[in-house]
Parts: structure tokens; C-alpha cells; sequence
């Protein structure tokens, strides 16, 4: 059975667009699914320690720096035992919601999720598949302001995910949310299951 991590980020509950759109990917695609709601996950900001922790090799780490990985190990362990990946993204200010960018800066790590190499760096993560469901006020998603599905196409390309699909809730909600929703609902049902 696929194995699906289910991600939402929304700082909205049952209001929220994205939560919407990502839970009816996931009931389109079945699985065996694990669910993480970032916003009541309480995930700790990163600080200069735990890039340390990062970039020290597993064998030469303190008992401190092993326990200040423990979140991001457990991140890591979702996302490394997920074969698809779905992503509830609401646009905040143009980009990720703080939230989720603070999820990207706890599970890109160094040997983990992508490594350097002589050829420059590779992702870890090859072979996963990433759904975005994207919502907005109205900025739409593919325009010069968007700095959302950029920035998620850029990550995930990062760790070698490069088979991503975005569900865009974005133009016409200013004017027309059912209409737009809508739309996007129906490109999930076209979704092979
Ligand atoms: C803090 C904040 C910032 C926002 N910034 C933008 C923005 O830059 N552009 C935009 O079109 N909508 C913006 N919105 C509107 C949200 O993108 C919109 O409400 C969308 O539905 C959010 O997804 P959600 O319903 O899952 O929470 C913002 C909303 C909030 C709460």
C-alpha cells in the first residue's frame, strides 16, 4: 500500500482552503497515511547549536546535540518512510507559512535529505512523489509575486523529488472562491488514484 505523509500548515482549522484541498488528495490517492498538522506540532526554531548538531558526523555527536535532533529526526523518519508527500500550503505574504519553512529548515539536513558531491549537490529523496495544495487571497500562483510554489518546487527539487504536482486555489479567489475551489477540486478528482 502507498505509503502517503499528509502535511497541513494552515494556521486556519476547519476554514482553511488547504486543509481542504490537501485532505481530498489524500482521499483521492488512498493509502496508508501519516498526518502532520505543523501548527500544533510546536516544532522549536532552529539556532546556531542545531546547524552545528547538522553538520557534525552521527558518531561525533554529544548526548546534547543528539537530543536537540530529536524533532527533526522524527520529521526526517516521516517523510524518508513516505513514498508521496502532501502539502497543505497556504500563501502568507507571498511565500510559506512560517510554519512550513520552519519544517524545511528541520528536515534539510546535510547526508539526511540531500549531500554534496563533486558534482555539486544531490537530493537524498529520489523517487518520492510531492503534491502542493496551494491556496491564496488572489495572488496567482505563476505570477512574478509568487513566492510559494517556487520556493516549494525549489526544496523538493533540492532533496530529488522532482515529480511534483501542484492543486492551485489561487486566481479568481478574490472575486469567485467557490468558482475557484471548485476548479481545483475537479482537478483533483481527474488525479490517477
Ligand atoms: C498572514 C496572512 C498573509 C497572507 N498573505 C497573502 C498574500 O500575500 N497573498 C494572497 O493572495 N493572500 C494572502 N493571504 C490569504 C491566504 O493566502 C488565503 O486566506 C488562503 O486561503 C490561505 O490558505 P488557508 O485557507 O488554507 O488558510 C494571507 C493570509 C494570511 C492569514
Amino acid at each position: 500500500m502507498t505509503k502517503i505523509l499528509h502535511i497541513d500548515s494552515s494556521l486556519k482549522g476547519e476554514g482553511s482552503n488547504t486543509r481542504k484541498l490537501s485532505a481530498a488528495i489524500v482521499a483521492k490517492l488512498g493509502g496508508d497515511v501519516t498526518y502532520r498538522d505543523l501548527v500544533k506540532s510546536d516544532l522549536t526554531p532552529v539556532n546556531e547549536a542545531l546547524f552545528g548538531a547538522y553538520y557534525t558526523p552521527a558518531a561525533d555527536r554529544s548526548a546534547e546535540q543528539k537530543a536537540s535532533l530529536a524533532q527533526s529526526d522524527e520529521l526526517l523518519a516521516e517523510i524518508f518512510a513516505a513514498d508521496v508527500i502532501v502539502i497543505g500550503a497556504p500563501m502568507y505574504n507571498f511565500s510559506v507559512s512560517s510554519h512550513l519553512k520552519l519544517y524545511i529548515d528541520l528536515v534539510a539536513r546535510v547526508g539526511e535529505t540531500f549531500a554534496y558531491t563533486e558534482t555539486g549537490p544531490k537530493g537524498l529523496l529520489e523517487g518520492k512523489k510531492v503534491y502542493f495544495a496551494v491556496a491564496t487571497g488572489g495572488t496567482p500562483i505563476g505570477s512574478p509575486v509568487d513566492q510559494l510554489v517556487p520556493t516549494l518546487k525549489t526544496i523538493f527539487g533540492f532533496f530529488g523529488i522532482t515529480d511534483q504536482t501542484v492543486i492551485d486555489a489561487s486566481d479568481g479567489m478574490a472575486v469567485d472562491p467557490e468558482a475557484t475551489m471548485a476548479k481545483a477540486f475537479a482537478t483533483i478528482d481527474a488525479l490517477a488514484a
